[in-house]
């Protein structure tokens, strides 16, 4: 399976540009599956709930999971997207895997970031693996890295590659992190960020790209720059 990241440059609350840009951008790479960003539809800086749920879209029925489950037909790609998810009163910060036209399953994030505790509800079921193509997949969301043991989850439920769709603002921390995560669970991980920079409200958030591949022997398979958008 050839797998690879989509580093993308989403600008807040332009939904179909964002979804458009990284549609094409995936479109020209020759890979099996594909992951982008976390929350690459909307962008992260969300200032309150309400705007959450303004945003956030049905899984797999809204409109930009829709477009993945087309591009991914035509493409005939497996692809890994992270988006802000309504259910009911509650909204998420999931990533959803669809394979060849076919939803196949999502990951509510359960480490929330800082503010995003104001903002989501949290993930309320354990991560679990996909078989697509022969190979088991699971998903995690960015501030996962920090936590050990969701990823062991993972490993013992038999994950060979764990798809971490990401938002990092933090200096490499979790880019140098992965090496372990990878390295104690014999898994491959890809860890697909975002670039650019996002001022709304109090916020100012510079995202730290770097997207990442790495081996389960601690080797970076491939690498991306800090700030420009790439696959
Ligand atoms: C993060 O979890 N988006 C830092």
């Amino acid at each position: 399976m050839k797998i690879a990241y989509a580093q993308t440059y989403p600008r807040f609350g332009e939904v179909q540009a964002n979804v458009a840009e990284a549609l094409e951008l995936i479109r020209g790479v020759d890979a099996d599956l594909v992951v982008l960003p976390e929350l690459f539809n909307t962008g992260y800086a969300f200032l309150s709930k309400e705007e959450v749920k303004r945003f956030a879209e049905g899984v797999p029925d809204g409109e930009t999971c829709r477009m993945l489950l087309e591009e991914s037909r035509k493409q005939g790609k497996t692809i890994v997207a992270g988006l802000a998810e309504r259910e009911g009163e509650a909204v998420y910060n999931t990533a959803v895997l669809v394979s060849k036209g076919r939803f196949l399953g999502l990951y509510r994030k359960i480490h929330l970031f800082n503010r995003e505790k104001l903002l989501f509800n949290k993930g309320g079921a354990e991560p679990k693996v996909f078989w697509v193509d022969g190979v088991r997949i699971g998903m995690l969301i960015c501030f996962d890295w920090l936590f050990p043991e969701i990823w062991r989850v993972l490993a013992l439920k038999g994950a060979d590659i764990v798809a971490h769709p990401a938002n990092l603002v933090l200096p490499n921390y979790c880019q140098r992190a992965m090496l372990a995560r990878a390295f104690e669970n014999h898994i491959y991980t890809i860890t697909a960020n975002r670039v650019g920079e996002e001022k709304r409200g109090t916020y100012h958030l510079k995202y730290t790209g770097r997207s990442q591949i790495v081996s389960p022997k601690m080797d970076i398979l491939a690498s991306a720059s800090e700030d420009q958008v790439e696959c």
